[in-house]
């Protein structure tokens, strides 16, 4: 993960980065903007939501990244008036000068700038319906400080090809043990090898349709105590 990031246009018009040591970008090449809606908004917030109505939602980002989702998700909690907890992890945060370079190709508002600008470790509110924390860590190393404490987690690792240590049954079990009874993750892999470490870390896996150009995503469940 050293090599030098390239800006990208992607099929909505929207950017991504290209890291050309990995061969590998950060979203998909046929839109970015609307991967992560699909994704992580549809099938993760709006999923969660229409499952229950809770006055915070808490979701965990594996990859904070251009961090493009949390500004979709604090878009989204402004709009929906619904409190959202948003907690993010990464390890190799990317250059500021190259995300003031993809800024302008993102039809997202100014939140861009400022989910980069504020500290590491620190929660701040971005705005009254929305509070983010980053965290500067390494997955494979970290431990969450509470069981059961996420109501989402968006798994948005490079591609299990380019980083299979990021999709094992370890860190599935791990993110496993953060969720709620009833807590959902989704991913945009819909990877074999992907949906059977999960199921073996106690989710219950559901392959459903991905994004334009790509045909399935995952979307898994922890058990409610009462479905154990
Ligand atoms: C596919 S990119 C997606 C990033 C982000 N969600 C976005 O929309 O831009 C994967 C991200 O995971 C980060 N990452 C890779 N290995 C990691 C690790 N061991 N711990 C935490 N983050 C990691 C990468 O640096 C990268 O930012």
């Amino acid at each position: 993960m050293s090599s030098i990031g390239i800006i990208k246009e992607t099929g909505d018009g929207s950017a991504t980065i290209y890291l050309p040591d990995l061969d590998e970008t950060y979203h998909s090449i046929h839109g970015a903007l609307q991967e992560s809606n699909h994704v992580f908004i549809k099938e993760g917030l709006d999923f969660v939501l229409a499952e229950s109505k809770q006055e915070l939602i808490r979701v965990f980002e594996v990859g904070f990244g251009t961090g493009l989702n949390a500004v979709l998700f604090s878009e989204m909690a402004h709009i929906l008036q619904q409190k959202i907890y948003f907690e993010s992890i990464e390890k190799y945060p990317i250059d500021i000068n190259l995300i003031n370079q993809l800024k302008p190709f993102q039809k997202v508002d100014s939140n861009f700038s400022f989910v980069h600008e504020i500290a590491w470790e620190e929660k701040k509110s971005i705005n009254s319906y929305f509070d983010l924390k980053k965290i500067k860590a390494d997955l494979l190393e970290y431990n969450f400080s509470n069981e059961a404490y996420f109501d989402l987690i968006l798994m948005d690792a490079f591609a299990p090809d380019k980083q299979a240590e990021m999709w094992s049954l370890e860190i599935f079990s791990k993110l496993f043990q953060s969720l709620k009874p009833g807590g959902i993750l989704v991913t945009y892999s819909a990877k074999g090898d992907v949906k059977r470490a999960m199921r073996e870390s106690g989710f219950v896996v559901k392959r459903i349709d991905g994004p334009p150009g790509k045909k399935h995503m995952l979307r898994a469940q922890k058990p409610n105590n009462e479905t154990i």
